[in-house]
């Protein structure tokens, strides 16, 4: 089978990666795709993700492409999948009602409340002078979020009622992420790890993938703003046996019977963002999609074909499949462009000397100028490296990351040392 890839980010490198280590795959293709999906894709970076005419038309004349995965969260959020279902595509992601789980948190804390899922406590404002005067009153730390769509960058974990203030005003006044702020989510400060899950679903059935952790801050330490994240490993070790029984009891399971309840099909990856609380294991957010960069850790560890797993997702066949994993750990350090996630400059050449055959380079933002490789987005690369443990992983990451050179390249050293 041909297959498209919709995205151009480290996360699609590492599903093209997956896709192409299926015998069953025959040709790959990807729309934009980047410079190192261009190694084993077919790439067409003239055609963006939310460029749904032109996919469509992409589709309509290669005839032999047999399944697309939508991976980013915009075109799930704008209605790509339906787009395909009503031109007879098949393709694996979850349609426009669906991705709401992600598209508007105030859709999915309403949804957790609903079905007593566990998650931090709430209240949603679309008015500027009421979610000041709530926020200025209320105990920090506190969390502000954007209802909608912000690249990973809506949420503001304030200290302070001037932090508060300022998030507000951010979201609400400066419109900083559009739309997208014009609802606000205002909840309480939970303490913990966090623990990624993600899950492929067929609309009936979860099976979780192994657990993840990734590191959202820009700097060590967890201090800086957040990013879309800056590294990630696999497994988590706070994902004991215990934790796993009581995520697929108290929050998987009702998950389902809550979309079962609400007549919502999610067909393709729910991620499942979770902090583990003193009082137990709790939902941070709900994610359409696989996330990134988790899936650079989660993907090579898979032993089962993705292609069979893709397929019996769209055809509601996931309970026939038996999923199998590697016993290994994966770590991946992501190396950014200074500035980011603020202003960053694009275009900078970058080397690459030298790196051990093991390493999995999936780049993120990258394009090629004539023949050399350039600097394209605020994350530029992956380096992804599995091992027999999270020490050894990470060592052989760190290894490998000094053959790699661009300007102003920024990276965090304690990736997979998470308290
Ligand atoms: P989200 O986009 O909702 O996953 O939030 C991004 C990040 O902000 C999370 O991964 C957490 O690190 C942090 N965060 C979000 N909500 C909370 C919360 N209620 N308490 C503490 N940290 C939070
Ligand atoms: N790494 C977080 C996300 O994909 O949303």
């Amino acid at each position: 089978m041909n297959v498209l890839i919709v995205g151009g980010g480290g996360r699609e490198h590492a599903i093209a990666w997956a896709l192409k280590k299926s015998p069953k795959v025959n040709k790959i293709y990807a729309v934009p795709g980047n410079a190192g999906i261009a190694e084993i894709a077919l790439c067409y970076p003239e055609i963006k993700s939310g460029d749904f005419d032109k996919i469509a038309e992409f589709l309509k004349k290669r005839k032999d492409i047999g399944l697309t995965v939508v991976a980013p969260d915009n075109p799930l959020a704008d209605g790509l999948v339906d787009f395909f279902n009503e031109r007879g595509h098949r393709a694996f992601g979850p349609v426009k009602s669906a991705a709401q789980i992600e598209s508007s948190k105030a859709f999915s804390k309403q949804f957790m409340k609903k079905y007593e899922i566990p998650t931090a406590r709430y209240e949603v404002f679309d008015d500027y002078v009421e979610a000041v005067k709530y926020a200025l009153s209320s105990k920090h730390p506190l969390v502000i979020k954007a209802d909608g769509l912000a690249v990973g960058k809506g949420v503001y974990v304030c200290e302070n009622t001037r932090e508060s203030k300022h998030a507000i005003d951010e979201l609400m006044q400066n419109k900083k992420f559009g739309k997208s702020g014009e609802k606000i989510i205002i909840e309480e400060f939970l303490e913990g790890p966090e623990i990624t899950i993600l899950a492929f679903s067929d609309g009936k059935t979860f099976a979780p993938m192994v657990s993840a952790q990734d590191h959202k801050r820009v700097f060590d330490d967890d201090k800086g703003p957040n990013t879309g994240g800056m590294g990630a490993f696999s497994p988590s070790r706070f994902y004991t046996a215990d934790v796993a029984k009581d995520f697929k009891e108290n929050i998987m399971k009702k998950t389902l019977d809550g979309f079962k309840k609400e007549g919502i099909i999610f067909k393709g990856v729910l991620y499942f963002g979770l902090m583990l609380t003193s009082e137990g294991l709790k939902v941070i957010e709900y994610n359409a999609r696989f996330g990134d960069p988790e899936t650079q850790v989660v993907l090579p560890r898979l032993k089962t074909d993705i292609l069979d797993i893709f397929n019996a997702c769209v055809d509601g066949t996931l309970s026939k499949l038996k999923i199998e994993w590697e016993k290994n750990c994966c770590v991946c350090v992501i190396l950014a462009s200074g500035g980011y996630p603020g202003e960053f400059e694009k275009g900078l050449p970058i080397t690459v000397k030298d790196i051990d055959d093991d390493v999995m380079l999936f780049h993120a933002g990258t394009a090629k100028s004539g023949r050399k490789l350039i600097t394209d987005g605020g994350r530029v690369l992956g380096v992804t490296v599995c091992g027999k443990s999270i020490v050894d992983a990470r060592a052989k990451a760190y290894k490998n990351i000094e053959s790699i050179k661009f300007e102003n390249m920024h990276f965090r050293k304690d990736i997979g040392i998470k308290k």
